[in-house]
């Protein structure tokens, strides 16, 4: 909860994402906050209620920020740790054009750089 209520840089926080069909609809959320709460890299997340996997939400929304973090913040890049054996989350982060760079505490670090953004 602390990571949610606290105050992020200009540009960086926590999205809820809404059902598009019914907007009072919470789905889950995307982040775009620095990594560990104090940085320097900027990281991005997603989580889904269970009942909205498997639609494409989590890429839908993941896009959007990217194009935020690019395009408003003004990022260079954004990294992401999973878990290896979360398959679909990584699969959200290679449709973005994430590039594994190792692993990090036990999670697969990707990096997305300003100019490695694809189309999702
Ligand atoms: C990870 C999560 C956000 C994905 O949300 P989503 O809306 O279902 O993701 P999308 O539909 O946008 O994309 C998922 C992709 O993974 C694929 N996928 C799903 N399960 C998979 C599996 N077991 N193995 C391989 N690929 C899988 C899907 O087919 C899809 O790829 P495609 O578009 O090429 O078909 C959601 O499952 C979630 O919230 N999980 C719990 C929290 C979590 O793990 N958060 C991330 C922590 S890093």
């Amino acid at each position: 909860m602390d990571r949610i209520t606290r105050a992020y840089p200009d540009g960086l926080g926590y999205w809820s994402i809404v059902e598009r069909s019914a907007p009072a609809r919470f789905v889950g959320w995307v982040l775009l906050i620095p990594e560990d709460t104090h940085g320097p890299e900027v990281e991005i997340g997603w989580r889904l209620v269970r009942d909205a996997w498997g639609r494409g939400v989590a890429s839908e929304a993941a896009r959007s920020v990217v194009a935020h973090a690019f395009g408003t913040v003004g990022l260079e890049s954004v990294v992401a740790g999973i878990a290896e054996g979360n398959a679909a989350s990584r699969r959200v982060a290679q449709k973005l054009g994430m590039k594994r760079e190792g692993n990090v505490d036990g999670y697969v670090r990707f990096r997305l750089t300003r100019d490695g953004v694809t189309d999702v």
